[in-house]
């Protein structure tokens, strides 16, 4: 195969086409593909890739008023380089000249010299008329709130009030938050150090180890990452360990755990909790691990569907059990843009079966007493509240338990948060007790 060459705009242009035609994770084509590329053009090709996924729906609608026809399959990679073109022209601060003659020379690096004019040209045409073709944007909901259409019929159905916020909040650049290690400092003294490491930050309201910095970061620059001091993690996430109603000596299984962000958090809580972590994806045990040894914690990890308990069950039961549960990530998708793309209509049918096997298979593993929490980052009543009001009714020995401090809205059945609530994450939480 012929070496390919690489610039920030030409390895955008690729990953978005893996994306948006391939289907493939941002996450997962962009680790490969950023080391690819001469450190100083990493940070554009990533601003691309994420801004442009981002807005995907809108920049569509645009390059669909530009071209006269569509463009072929095997041209994903410029159908995507037009796009980039139009989020430079559009959001970012590149003088326009320079970001349309870049975008233009990125066609040569594609191997596709052939696409000089056409870039050239559709970039200058919306110079010309951009505001008539921002116009038309307002014809269609997709176009205007750059989200999928069957995406803002669910938010509309199940959040009549919220649904134009929602959809606000999942086109914002996420903001970087930090969870202290409450076993090595408290979050004032590394809001302390945060500052004579010159990074400005504020403590998260409601979250006692939460820390929001001004500007995303290295995670290396900040004071003590190495050594375990603090984490990466959303204030929404950081919510649940506290739902557990932790202390010494429990027996708790995190059965959907990677990257292990909760089950550090868990542990960090309280060291000498007995924590099995599974997780099905068996490659994603490492970054459990890699976080284990940062914090310095100790947790049994399993690689197995946690549906599957013949796999992996040892016959004891566990005091507390957290389904931190697979789902549409729809309060989470300022972080993961690449959803709108991804995630389908009928996904959410799956993943509601899904849901339904892990509450359904784990509730009898739980103690007479004990704990069971029910996370997910959806904001879609169906993998939630609705969820949770299936299992009770089929459930007569569980009970919904009111959280002592309640992590977001009340909803019927367990608390929401809306993504953007708080400029936190979207979240939902549910804590049934056995009786
Ligand atoms: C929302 S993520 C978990 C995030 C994690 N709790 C944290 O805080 O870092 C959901 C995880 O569930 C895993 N998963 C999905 N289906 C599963 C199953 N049947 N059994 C175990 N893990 C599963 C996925 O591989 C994914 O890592």
């Amino acid at each position: 195969m012929a070496k390919q060459k690489h610039s920030a705009r030409a390895t955008a242009a690729r990953v978005i086409a893996d994306v948006v035609q391939k289907k493939q994770s941002l996450n997962a084509v962009l680790t490969v593909a950023l080391p690819l590329l001469p450190d100083n053009e990493r940070s554009l090709c990533q601003q691309l890739c994420y801004g442009v996924l981002r807005w995907h729906p809108q920049l569509n609608a645009i390059s669909q008023q530009l071209l006269s026809k569509s463009l072929k399959e095997k041209d994903a990679d410029i159908a995507a380089l037009l796009l980039c073109g139009l989020y430079q022209l559009r959001d970012l601060r590149i003088p326009s000249h320079a970001a349309i003659s870049e975008t233009v020379n990125a066609t040569k690096t594609l191997g596709k010299k052939w696409a000089k004019g056409l870039i050239n040209a559709s970039l200058r045409n919306y110079q010309r008329q951009q505001e008539e073709i921002d116009k038309k944007l307002q014809q269609s909901d997709s176009a205007h709130y750059a989200h999928p259409d069957w995406l803002i019929q669910s938010f509309k159905q199940d959040w009549p009030e919220q649904w134009q916020a929602i959809l606000n909040a999942g086109n914002q650049q996420p903001p970087m938050m930090l969870r202290v290690n409450q076993q090595k400092e408290s979050q004032q003294n590394y809001l302390t150090r945060l500052a004579e490491a010159d990074i400005p930050a504020t403590a998260i309201t409601g979250c006692p180890e939460g820390i929001l910095l001004d500007k995303p970061c290295d995670v290396y620059q900040l004071p003590g990452f190495t050594e375990g001091d603090a984490s990466v993690q959303d204030g929404a996430a950081q919510q649940v360990a506290s739902l557990l109603d932790l202390k010494s000596g429990l027996r708790i299984l995190d059965a959907c755990a990677a990257p292990g962000g909760k089950t550090c958090h868990i542990l960090e809580h309280a060291p000498d909790n007995e924590v099995t972590a599974l997780d099905i994806a068996a490659n994603r045990l490492q970054q459990i691990q890699q976080n284990t040894d940062r914090l310095q914690l100790q947790a049994t990890l399993i690689a197995s569907d946690a549906a599957d308990i013949d796999n992996w069950w040892d016959g004891q039961l566990f005091d507390r059990i957290l389904i931190d549960a697979p789902c549409s990530g729809t309060g989470v998708i300022r972080r993961h843009p690449d959803i709108k793309l991804l995630r389908r209509a009928d996904d959410i049918d799956s993943l509601d079966a899904q849901q339904k096997q892990l509450l359904n298979t784990l509730w009898p593993l739980l103690k007479p007493d004990g704990l069971l929490v029910y996370t997910t980052c959806s904001a879609l009543k169906q993998e939630n509240e609705h969820q949770i009001a299936n299992f009770l009714h089929h459930h007569p020995e569980a009970q919904e338990i009111e959280a002592s401090s309640a992590p977001a809205n009340r909803r019927p059945f367990g608390y929401q948060r809306l993504p953007g609530d708080d400029n936190l994450d979207g979240f939902y939480y549910a804590c049934l007790r056995h009786r």
